[in-house]
């Protein structure tokens, strides 16, 4: 199963300064338990931002691939550029962003984790190419913040 997790907010905003544009609690609680220990994959510049989130302490997944053009001389991750390595996977992916990276796998996508954040906040990435007619809405948990959703693609 490969799946995408992500949060954006009422204008689908997902980024500001390769940081994320609001500081929700119980979202952040939500990603980590729901990606800990599995399988991972994010873009360069998120492992940019990761790092900075982390500093020297270890990632909480089993493995995490980077889908770059650069050396990573990180022993906690693994550096790929050829982005189809990880589409025949037997074990559950998550795709973790960014932006670049939404975009590239989305059309392989069994699954989307959607958080969606109350209220409109200001930053710089956008999903601006998301069309949910493919998936069906499986699972939806309404909190005071954040609406999170599941949606599995249609058969
Ligand atoms: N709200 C959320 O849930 C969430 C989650 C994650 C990230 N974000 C946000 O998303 C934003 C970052 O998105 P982004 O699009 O700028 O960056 P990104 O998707 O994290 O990384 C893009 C980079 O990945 C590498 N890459 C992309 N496609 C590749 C390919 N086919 N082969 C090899 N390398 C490839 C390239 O880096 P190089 O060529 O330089 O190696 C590219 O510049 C930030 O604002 C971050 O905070 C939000």
């Amino acid at each position: 199963m490969l799946a995408l997790i992500w949060a954006m907010d009422e204008s689908n905003l997902i980024g500001k300064d390769n940081k994320m544009p609001w500081h929700i609690k119980e979202d952040l609680i939500y990603f980590k338990k729901m990606t800990k220990d599995h399988i991972v994959l994010m873009g360069y510049n998120t492992y940019l931002s990761m790092t900075s989130y982390y500093k020297n302490r270890p990632f909480p997944y089993k493995k995490t691939y980077v889908l770059t053009h650069h050396n990573i001389d990180d022993e906690r991750v693994i550096p790929i550029d050829d982005f189809e390595f990880v589409l025949n996977m037997k074990e559950d992916i998550f795709i973790t962003g960014g932006k670049t990276i939404y975009q590239l796998y989305l059309p392989f996508a069994d699954r989307l984790y959607i958080s969606y954040i109350k209220g409109v906040h200001e930053g710089d990435t956008y999903i601006d190419f998301l069309d949910l007619d493919k998936f069906n809405l499986i699972s939806e948990t309404i909190t005071d913040e954040v609406r999170y959703t599941i949606y599995e693609r249609k058969k």
